[in-house]
Formats: structure tokens, C-alpha cells, sequence
């Protein structure tokens, strides 16, 4: 493999959600020894990085997002020093940690805000973003909360608004202000000193807003039914120019550590994602792209994606691709089962790191919450839409006993219905499951420099195919994908042998002037020289 390449564009991130990966101690919550002991199996699969959302002190207001100590392990989750632990054994193993850093609020529980809070007098005052009311009264401009109503929360004791672009629970810090910056930076400076390889920071598009307070303009292209924040564009309170500073305030931070990792949960547009690579390439190492989550499953449509992206690519910006996360509906769910391996070959072999929600492997479907259990504050705020994010957060799917092997106790999200059959031991054991689909592919990845660090190429493919080449040192790799669920072919102009299929049967089969594809079934060829 290419020694010019760094761990991190060599590698494949795995995010771990610690409430819903590995309960230890039974109360039906994930936490850090469960993590601890399941990087066998990470090791297994072939990842190189965890990547693990907060298990920071906080309320659980937003399950984590809401932290009100930045330098703390909750004691559900455990200790520092299982986090310490966790971090010896992950390195013990080649496992790189990555954190999850939420730096654009704090929980209103964090001491800043308490302080903050108390009087307009306070010295933290300035550490949040506190506004009189409008003339009227009311609100001082119109911006919403992505999880519902007004961005904007009275505090009737000092009489003025506060705003949390979250909830209420969640109140903004001011980035503005010095003291913000360097309490901030400390607190990501106690993580690397503690081992982190990384962050993947949170809500980054967010952290400036104007200092005027304009008016979000409406948004001419949203439909009642539709996410009602989306009503508005968010002209005023994202994706800021003054943002980029900070992110290169994070970079000289990470960059004084040596090989650490800076990833930015960016949902922009292309044009403007790819400005996080920052001036001469001091902002994010990978701003987050997730960009073949929100396309709708079309070869064509993807095609056309993969050619804008690597077009806006600044010269030193190294891609990168997610299908999966903790706000975003499965895989399995948004493209079906089928697709589902399909798509996981697609993010393998694609130019740039690749990161895996955790479950994903198994194809793990969203788990359907009743009303009654539903956790997510999003849901409960903004019901019946769709948009809350519970489904996709059940426990991971270990085996088919009791509590999945999740937990010897009650899980806090109920277990798929199918777990008895999707689950690592069924599919560890199964040669053609989609967890073995998964471990090839990653050992392909790992094998094949072309796939991991090649040059791509797109290659031309009509209807529901999806093709390109890998090439590396003269090696060249054909990946050819039917979006469809019908059969279809791909000419070949010389010859080759089919390295992997999704559907874990053509391995090494002889192919000449034109490679037919089934239903479903993507296929990795090498090309002959
Ligand atoms: C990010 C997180 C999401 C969280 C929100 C507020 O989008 O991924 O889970 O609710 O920020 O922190």
C-alpha cells in the first residue's frame, strides 16, 4: 500500500453510537468497556478507526449531543479511565479512536451556561448568545431550531432570549467571544493528550451566526409536510466564512499532534462542502459528504454526483463517502436489502475514505418505535414526519440470544424483530451474508492500492449501470453496479476476471467482450494488462 498516503485516507472509519453498540454492565445501555470489547471483532471486519458519538456528562436531552462537562466519560458510559483503556486496547490492535466533538452548544446544564444564565451581569454572559426582545416583543428575528418552533428561548428572569439552534436544552455557544474559543480548544487539547486520533465535529456549518440577526429568507422550494425547519434557508446561521477560521484554529490544534484527524459533519451543497478543505488546505482533513445519502438511488443521478464531487475536489483534497449514520434513516431501509449490498460496494470502492455506520454490515434495517417508545426529542417536537432518528439507533445485533448480546438487561430501544437471524454469529457463519460481503470488501480494499488510494475514472454505462475503474500502479480495476433489480451488461473492451461480486459466487470467472451483471449484483473485475 502506498506509504504516501496517511492512515486516515488509507483507512475506513466505523461509527460506534456507545448507547446502542455493547452493554457491559446490564442497565440496557451501551458504554466504553462494551466498546472495549467488541475491538476484536472491529479488527475482524478490517476498519481502522472508531469513530464514537458523545459519552460525555450531559442531561441526555438530545442522548449526548447536549454535554455539560467537555472533559468528562458519563458514568453510564463508565470512567476516564475505561475511556484511557479503551484507547490502550484500540492502539494495541491498530485502532485509531475518534471522537465525537460538539462544539456549537453546550447542554444548558453546563456550568458556562448556569453561570450565563444567572444575570446579564454574569462574566459567561457573553459565553452564549443572549439577545433583548424584538421591539414588539416576542423573538428577536424569525430563525427556527432544526428540531422545531423558534431557534429563540425566554429566560423570563433576566429577560432576554437565548439561542440554541437545537433545543432549548442545547443553547449556542458564541464563538465570538475569545474565552469560547480557548475553552474550547483546551477541552479538544485534553482528548488528544489523552490518545484521541481525532474528531468528528459536530453541527460545524453552524457555529457563527450573523451579528446582526437578519431574517432567514423563505425557502421558495419547501412544501407543507415537508421538515418545517427547511421552510427557511438558512442564509444568516450557516456556513458562515467566519467558521473556516475556527476550523483552522482546530486544524494548528491537531496539526501540533502529528497524524491526528479533523472531519467536519458538514450538509452543504458540494460547492460550498468542499470550502471546508480550507484556504491552502488548513481546514477540515474530510469534510463529511454525504452527499450519496441524500441522492435519490439512481445510477445516473450518482454518476453524475461521483463526476461533480470530483471536479470540485481543490487539488490536495482527499474524498470521501458516508451512507450511513446516527440522524439518517438505514441503509437497508432508504435503498432496500438488495441494493443495500450494492451500495456497500459502491462506498468500498470508490475514490476516498469510507465511513460505516455501525450495523450497516449486517444490512440492519430501521426498527419501527411505536409512540410510546419514542426517545428521540426530535420526534417527540416534530411528530409524524418521518424525521425522528430512533429507528436507526437500535442495539447492534450480535447473536441470536436474549438482549441480542447487546445487553444482559432490558435494551433502551427495542431490537429488531429479525435479530434471531441478523446478527454477527448467523452471518460470521454464513459465506454469502452480508456481513461477509462486507469483511471482502474491506479485505479488497486493503489488498488492491488501486481500490484504497487509485486514480478514478468514470466509464461510460447507460440505464441502470454504474461503472468506473480503479488504477494504481498499473493495475486497473473495472467496478461495475446494477442499480436495478433487472439484468443488464456492461461492454468490456479487453478482457478480465471477475474479482468479487455482491452476491459472493463469480470469483475469478473469465470475462470477454461484455460483463453481465444480474438483478441487484455489482461486480469488481481486473482488467488484464
Ligand atoms: C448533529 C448530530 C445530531 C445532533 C445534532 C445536535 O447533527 O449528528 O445527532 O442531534 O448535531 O448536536
Amino acid at each position: 500500500m502506498s506509504e504516501a498516503h496517511l492512515w486516515w485516507q488509507r483507512g475506513i472509519v466505523y461509527q460506534v453510537y456507545p448507547r446502542s453498540f455493547q452493554d457491559s454492565d446490564g442497565d440496557g445501555v451501551g458504554d466504553l468497556p462494551g466498546v472495549t470489547s467488541r475491538l476484536d471483532y472491529l479488527r475482524w471486519l478490517g476498519v481502522d478507526a472508531l469513530w464514537i458519538s458523545p459519552f460525555f456528562p450531559s442531561p441526555m436531552a438530545d442522548f449526548g449531543y447536549d454535554v455539560s462537562d467537555y472533559t468528562g466519560v458519563h458514568p453510564m458510559f463508565g470512567t476516564l479511565a475505561d475511556f484511557d483503556a479503551l484507547v490502550a486496547a484500540a492502539h494495541a490492535r491498530g485502532l485509531r479512536v475518534l471522537l465525537d466533538f460538539v462544539p456549537n452548544h453546550s447542554s444548558d446544564q453546563h456550568p458556562w451556561f448556569v453561570a450565563s444564565r444567572a444575570s446579564r451581569e454574569s462574566p459567561y454572559r457573553d459565553w452564549y448568545l443572549w439577545r433583548d426582545p424584538a421591539p414588539g416583543g416576542g423573538p428577536p428575528n424569525n430563525w427556527r431550531s432544526n428540531f422545531g418552533g423558534p431557534a429563540w428561548t425566554l429566560d423570563e428572569a433576566t429577560g432576554q432570549y437565548y439561542y440554541h439552534a437545537y433545543l432549548p436544552q442545547q443553547p449556542d455557544l458564541n464563538w465570538r467571544n475569545p474565552a469560547v474559543r480557548a475553552a474550547m480548544l483546551d477541552a479538544m487539547r485534553f482528548w488528544l493528550d489523552r490518545g484521541a486520533d481525532g474528531f468528528r465535529v459536530d453541527a460545524l456549518r453552524q457555529l457563527v451566526k450573523d451579528e446582526a440577526l437578519r431574517d432567514n429568507p423563505p425557502n421558495p422550494a419547501w412544501r407543507p409536510g415537508q421538515n418545517p425547519y427547511d421552510a427557511q434557508l438558512h442564509t444568516y446561521t450557516t456556513d458562515l466564512p467566519e467558521v473556516l477560521t475556527i476550523v483552522e484554529a482546530m486544524r494548528d490544534l491537531l496539526d501540533r499532534y502529528g497524524e491526528r484527524v479533523l472531519i467536519g459533519e458538514l450538509y452543504l451543497p458540494i460547492e460550498r462542502l468542499v470550502a471546508y478543505y480550507g484556504p491552502g488546505g488548513r481546514g477540515c482533513h474530510l469534510p463529511f459528504n454525504f452527499h450519496l445519502i441524500l441522492t435519490p438511488w439512481d445510477a445516473r443521478r450518482i454518476a453524475a454526483l461521483i463526476a461533480a464531487y470530483e471536479a470540485a475536489l481543490p487539488p490536495d483534497g482527499w474524498p470521501n463517502w458516508v451512507l450511513g449514520n446516527h440522524d439518517q434513516h438505514r441503509l437497508a431501509t432508504r435503498v432496500g436489502p438488495a441494493q443495500a449490498r450494492v451500495a456497500a460496494m459502491l462506498l468500498l470502492t470508490l475514490r476516498g475514505t469510507p465511513t460505516l455506520y455501525y450495523g450497516d454490515e449486517l444490512g440492519m434495517a430501521d426498527v419501527p418505535i411505536p409512540p410510546e417508545l419514542v426517545q428521540d426529542p426530535w420526534e417527540r417536537r416534530v411528530p409524524g414526519l418521518g424525521l425522528g432518528r430512533d429507528p436507526e439507533r437500535t442495539p447492534m445485533q450480535w447473536d441470536a440470544g436474549p438482549g441480542a448480546g447487546f445487553t444482559a438487561g432490558a435494551p433502551w430501544l427495542p431490537l429488531a424483530d429479525d435479530y434471531a437471524t441478523v446478527n454477527v454469529a448467523a452471518q460470521g457463519a454464513d459465506p454469502r451474508s452480508t456481513l461477509a460481503l462486507y469483511r471482502r470488501l474491506i479485505a479488497l480494499r486493503r489488498a488492491e492500492p488501486a481500490l484504497a488510494v487509485g486514480a478514478y475514472a468514470p466509464v461510460p454505462a447507460s440505464g441502470h449501470v454504474l461503472a468506473y475503474t480503479r488504477e494504481a500502479g498499473g493495475r486497473r480495476l473495472l467496478v461495475a453496479l446494477n442499480l436495478g433489480g433487472r439484468a443488464a451488461s456492461l461492454a468490456l473492451a479487453g478482457r478480465g476476471r471477475a474479482l468479487l461480486s455482491t452476491h459472493l459466487d463469480r470469483e475469478g470467472e473469465r470475462l470477454e467482450g461484455a460483463l453481465a451483471l444480474r438483478g441487484d449484483e455489482g461486480v469488481v473485475v481486473a482488467l488484464d494488462a
